[in-house]
C-alpha cells in the first residue's frame, strides 16, 4: 500500500525530492508540471500543494502525510501528529519594518502579515495592544504604503527586505519543515508510515 504525502510547492519542494532521493525513492519525472509524483517502487506519492493547503489535505485524510514549514502549521488549530523536523526550509519568522522605526515604547503595533495567529500570539507574547492586517503576499507593502508600522514574515535570504529598505526588528520565532501525520491513517497504515518515517531519519543522520 503507498502514502500520499502533500508536500508544499517552492522553495521546500526541491529539498524534500532531494532528501527523498537520497533516502532510496526515486522519482522519474521530476521536471514536469504534474501534480501527483509517484516513487518508482510505488510506496510513496507526492502530492503537490500550496503551502497553506497541506494541513487542511492531512486534516481531511486526503493524505496520510504532510510536509510544511511550522510558520504554516502555526495558523491551524487543527489536530495531526508532527513526527518528524528536517532540517529544510530553515528560515525566521521575524518583526521588520523601515529603519527608522523602533519597536520600544510601543504600546500598539499595526502588522500586517500573511500569519494573523502567530501575530496574535506576538503581541500577546510582547505585552502589547495591536491590529492584524491579513495580506496574502508581498506583506512588504506594508510598511511602504503605510499601510502598517511593520510586517511578521519569514526571511530566509534577507534579499527581499533589503531590496524594500526593510529591517528584522525582532526575531519571534525559528521556522523549519515538519513531517505532520494524519492521526487515523497514523493507526492503519502504521507499518507504512513508520517504515518511511525510519527510512527518511536513518538518512537524516547520515547526512549529519
Ligand atoms: C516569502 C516571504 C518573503 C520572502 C522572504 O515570500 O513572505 O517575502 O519569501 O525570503 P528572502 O528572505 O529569501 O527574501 P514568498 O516567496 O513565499 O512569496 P509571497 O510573498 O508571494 O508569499
Amino acid at each position: 500500500m503507498s502514502i500520499n504525502i502533500a508536500v508544499s510547492k517552492g522553495r521546500v519542494l526541491k529539498e524534500v525530492m532531494k532528501l527523498f532521493s537520497n533516502s532510496g525513492y526515486i522519482f522519474d519525472d521530476l521536471n514536469t508540471r504534474k501534480l501527483i509524483l509517484k516513487s518508482q517502487d510505488a510506496l510513496i506519492n507526492v502530492i503537490i500543494v500550496k503551502a497553506s493547503d497541506v494541513p487542511l489535505y492531512v486534516d481531511n485524510s486526503f493524505a496520510e502525510l504532510g510536509i510544511v514549514g511550522n510558520d504554516v502549521i502555526g495558523e491551524y488549530s487543527n489536530d495531526f501528529y508532527e513526527l518528524l523536523n528536517l532540517n529544510i526550509g530553515i528560515c525566521d519568522l521575524c518583526i521588520a519594518a523601515k529603519k527608522d522605526f523602533s519597536l520600544n515604547n510601543q504600546n500598539f503595533l499595526k502588522i500586517a502579515t500573511k500569519y494573523p495567529m502567530q501575530a496574535k500570539k506576538y503581541l500577546k507574547k510582547s505585552n502589547r495592544k495591536g491590529s492584524i492586517i491579513k495580506l496574502n503576499g508581498s506583506v512588504e507593502l506594508g510598511p511602504l504604503l503605510g499601510i502598517s508600522d511593520c510586517i511578521l514574515d519569514i526571511v530566509e535570504t534577507g534579499n527581499t527586505l533589503k531590496e524594500n529598505n526593510l529591517f528584522v526588528k525582532e526575531k519571534f520565532k525559528s521556522i523549519n519543515s515538519i513531517i505532520i501525520a494524519n492521526k487515523i491513517y497514523y493507526k492503519t497504515k502504521f507499518k507504512e508510515i513508520d517504515e518511511f518515517i525510519n527510512t527518511i531519519s536513518n538518512q537524516m543522520m547520515e547526512e549529519c
